[in-house]
């Protein structure tokens, strides 16, 4: 069974071939960033153009790298929400207009089940459950408990910026660029991580996350330091506080549910800082952590078609009528017309 994927939440313009759930025959990704560096973020509307300039030749791409023609298609997933609502509906009508054509079932997909999904996908493994799971992204920040396909409980998200939306306000801020997570790592590295102390936002109360706080204790050392701050040391300083922040809430979680299991996704479970954090989480608690390579943190299609391809079977509404939608809970049905 041949899964394409499409994802075009956000900035990339993505399409994957998955066989079976687990082999990735072709997974291509169209970056905007060039695009939308100069404005220092995404602009939806310049998003939703470049996606439909780009998305029927990615797919050729894909199918070329493949091997494969439409003629082998069997099913075909698609994000369709959370994200921006331009780029989502470019993705959502090739799905549709793809499936009527070659009369293949059509699976609508939550872009943060799917980020969840590329931990299993990078296995090779069946999603396994209980896991409690921990998107961290440009746009979330959210901590579930998982208990079986799209079956989950919201233990928290956070209550303004998320902690890639905070890293890419920052380097902004500073000059360094977009995005703003892998510069801040670079730029943070050999940097010394207690020069700056920074709070740790809401440590020790709840599962909720809040980093608008975090960005203004920040700004304020900027403000302070003048000529005197030293940019690797404020970097490797403000990931340890995105670390210590994340690894307390998940390690809260996972002791007071008593699940083994812990997977973490999004953008920013590519950082380096925090991932050496979770490793030494998961060993001193011995939880078996699933977090995918740095390709299948960022927004990708495998992902998109890995988590069609285990939930295409469940009962819902009549996935002709999924819509795309900015805000849809993990775990809801999906949004119709
Ligand atoms: O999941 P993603 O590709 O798109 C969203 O759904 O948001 O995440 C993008 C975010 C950006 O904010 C980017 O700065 C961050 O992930 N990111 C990183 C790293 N690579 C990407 N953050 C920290 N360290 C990184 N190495
Ligand atoms: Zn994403």
């Amino acid at each position: 069974m041949i899964t394409l994927g499409i994802e075009s939440s956000c900035d990339d313009t993505s399409i994957a071939l998955v066989e079976d759930g687990w082999r990735v025959r072709a997974s291509l990704i169209s970056s905007q960033i060039e695009v939308h560096r100069r404005f220092g973020g995404v602009v939806p509307e310049v998003a939703a153009r470049k996606h439909y300039e780009a998305i029927l030749p990615v797919l050729r791409e894909a199918l070329g790298t493949a091997g494969l023609g439409l003629g082998d298609l069997g099913q075909i997933a698609c994000t369709v929400g959370p994200g921006l609502l331009g780029p989502l509906l470019v993705g959502l009508s090739t799905a549709k207009g793809l499936a009527l054509a070659l009369e293949l079932p059509f699976i609508p997909v939550h872009h943060l089940e799917a980020h969840l999904a590329a931990a299993f996908l990078a296995r090779e493994q069946e999603p396994a459950y209980p896991y409690v799971g921990l998107i961290v992204s440009g746009g979330h920040a959210t901590l579930v408990l998982a208990t079986g396909p799209r079956q989950f409980t919201t233990l928290g998200r956070t209550a303004d910026d998320a902690p890639g939306e905070l890293l890419d306000k920052i380097a902004r801020h500073l000059g360094l660029g977009y995005p703003g997570g892998p510069v801040i790592q670079k730029t943070g590295a050999g940097g010394d991580p207690a020069r700056y102390p920074l709070p740790r936002p809401l440590a020790g109360r709840g599962y909720g996350f809040s980093f608008s706080g975090l960005k203004t204790a920040v700004l304020h050392v900027v403000r302070d330091e003048g000529d005197r701050l030293v940019l690797p040391d404020l970097c490797a300083s403000l990931q340890a506080a995105v670390r210590d922040t994340l690894c307390g809430k998940l390690e809260a979680a996972l002791v007071e549910t008593g699940v083994r299991r812990a997977v973490v996704a999004g953008g920013v479970a590519a950082n380096a800082v925090l991932r050496a954090g979770l490793d030494e989480l998961a060993g001193r608690r011995a939880i078996d952590l699933l977090i995918p390579p740095i390709a299948l943190c960022t927004d990708n299609a495998a992902m998109v078609a890995a988590q069609g391809f285990h939930t295409a079977s469940l009962s819902g509404p009549d996935p002709w009528r999924a819509n795309a939608c900015a805000d849809w809970a993990m775990g809801d049905p999906f949004p119709v017309l």
